[in-house]
């Protein structure tokens, strides 16, 4: 039996030079003196230590790079004063963090029983052809990344999906080639989180996180 190896399944080293994403080849800082100065203003005073911290700080990262490379992990733990080695676990160890850039439209469809049931594979299959996308793949052009997801606690309006942070329930297939055609109008230098953000709570019922510094 032959096979082929997907492009995501490489295990080159990530390298941002190849991106055709000019914002991505950042070569830090990345954690800048004006995100460290907001940082101590509004997130580490919630805290009892500079460690509680990690969480929002990550989140921020990840939000304003799209990813999380290893040098702003060791960037985060001097800051924190905690080892690099806690920051990379925390990293790995949650689904919203990623050490690679990311699209600007992560979509991630939810696989687990009540969403299957209620047709994600369908909606899953629609992502995968309409933009040539495997899971956990992004585009070329760094516009979207497909991430199947587990349960999203959201079973009583199955099927969902989150873009971004926005999570779309009861998600029709009418309501999905909406938001990526609206999406892939976007001229790629225009479309941001807010741009994805509106395009999918005018598609309805929407729960939506918080900015993680708010
Ligand atoms: S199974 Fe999809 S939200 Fe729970």
């Amino acid at each position: 039996m032959s096979w082929k190896a997907k492009p995501s399944s490489t295990t080159e080293p990530a390298s941002l030079d190849g991106l055709a994403h000019e914002d991505l080849k950042h070569q830090g800082p990345w954690c800048t003196d004006a995100m460290k100065q907001t940082w101590t203003k509004l997130v580490l005073p919630k805290y009892a230590t500079k460690h509680g911290g990690l969480m929002p700080i990550l989140h921020d990262l990840q939000h304003h790079y799209r990813c999380i490379p290893y040098q702003a992990m060791v960037e985060v733990a001097a800051f924190l004063e905690i080892p690099p080695a806690e920051v990379l676990d925390t990293v790995s160890f949650y689904e919203e963090f990623h050490t690679e850039p990311v699209g600007r439209c992560v979509i991630g469809i939810c696989q687990s029983i009540a969403c299957e049931v209620c047709g994600h594979a369908a909606l899953e299959d629609r992502i995968r052809t309409k933009l040539d996308l495997e899971p956990h793949e992004t585009d070329d052009e760094g516009r979207f990344t497909l991430l199947p997801l587990e349960c999203l606690g959201s079973c009583d309006t199955a099927p969902v999906a989150l873009f971004n942070d926005e999570l779309l329930e009861n998600l029709t297939m009418d309501q999905l080639e909406t938001v990526l055609d609206q999406v892939k109008d976007i001229p790629i230098e225009q479309l941001d989180r807010e741009r994805v953000r509106d395009i999918v709570r005018a598609q309805g019922t929407t729960q939506h996180g918080r900015s993680p510094i708010s």
